[in-house]
């Protein structure tokens, strides 16, 4: 009980921080991909469009786009984020600034679950919904989460041939400790390198 509580507290105290208080905005990052396949390690992450004002995260190595044309990405902490674990990192949130031709808007990341598999995507929209996520002390992404045992950063990022709408290779985020539904999804860890 003690460890759920404490997530609610915390998430509760993210919210009104995030309402009442507005936001202390990181220096502009790149993500990139750690690894085993030597074509894809120290890649980048560029946001893809799939739908109106919502983008996913996908290769930019495989779409051939530059990270720079993309803009960068940012985390976002209030006064009341919390880092659980030092090592784990402060959480926050993951934005992007999308771009129009007259408007400029800060999109939240979340995930988005399917109900008929165990893999979610990152995707990123306007309005209020949205992740607390984590950079460690090696500026490795994490989503942090309290089990059973304590407090636990999980780093389950896999890139997946088969995205929602488009022939990309995306990021996803296997929900539980098990293997990707999906068997085109490789592991990889994903970094923030400052611009
Ligand atoms: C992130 O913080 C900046 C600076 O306070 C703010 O302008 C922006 O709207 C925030 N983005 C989100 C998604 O909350
Ligand atoms: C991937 O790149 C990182 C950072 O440059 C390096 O430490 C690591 O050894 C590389 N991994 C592989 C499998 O080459
Ligand atoms: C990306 O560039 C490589 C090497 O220039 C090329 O072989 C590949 O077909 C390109 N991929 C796409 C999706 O354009
Ligand atoms: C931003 O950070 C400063 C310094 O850590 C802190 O005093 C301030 O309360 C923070 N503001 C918000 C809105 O979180
Ligand atoms: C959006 O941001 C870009 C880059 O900072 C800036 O050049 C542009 O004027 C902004 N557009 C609006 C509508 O604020
Ligand atoms: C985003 O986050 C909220 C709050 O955690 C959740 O209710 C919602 O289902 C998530 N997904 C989408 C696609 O908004
Ligand atoms: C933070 O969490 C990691 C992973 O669970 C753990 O190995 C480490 O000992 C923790 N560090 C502290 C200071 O609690």
């Amino acid at each position: 009980m003690k460890s759920v509580n404490a997530l609610c507290a915390a998430l509760l105290a993210f919210t009104v921080g995030s309402y009442a208080q507005g936001h202390n905005q990181s220096a502009p990052f790149y993500l990139n991909l750690l690894s085993d396949d030597p074509g894809l390690n120290g890649t980048g992450l560029v946001p893809c469009h799939t739908g109106a004002a919502i983008e996913n995260l996908c290769s930019a190595a495989i779409l051939n786009a530059s990270q720079a044309l993309y803009g960068p990405f940012q985390f976002n902490t209030t006064a009341w984020s919390v880092a659980a674990n030092s090592t784990a990192g402060e959480v926050g949130v993951l934005t992007y600034m999308l771009q129009g031709s007259n408007f400029n808007e800060s999109e939240p990341m979340n995930l988005s679950y399917d109900s008929s598999s165990n893999i979610a995507a990152p995707i990123f929209m306007p309005g209020y919904p949205q992740l607390t996520v984590a950079f460690d002390s090696d500026n490795r992404l994490n989503i942090p989460t309290y089990t059973d045992t304590g407090y636990a950063p999980l780093y389950r990022w896999y890139l997946c041939d088969n995205s929602y709408y488009y022939k990309y290779r995306s990021i996803a985020w296997v929900v539980g400790p098990g293997v990707p539904d999906d068997a085109s999804c490789c592991p990889v860890g994903i970094y923030r390198s400052w611009v």
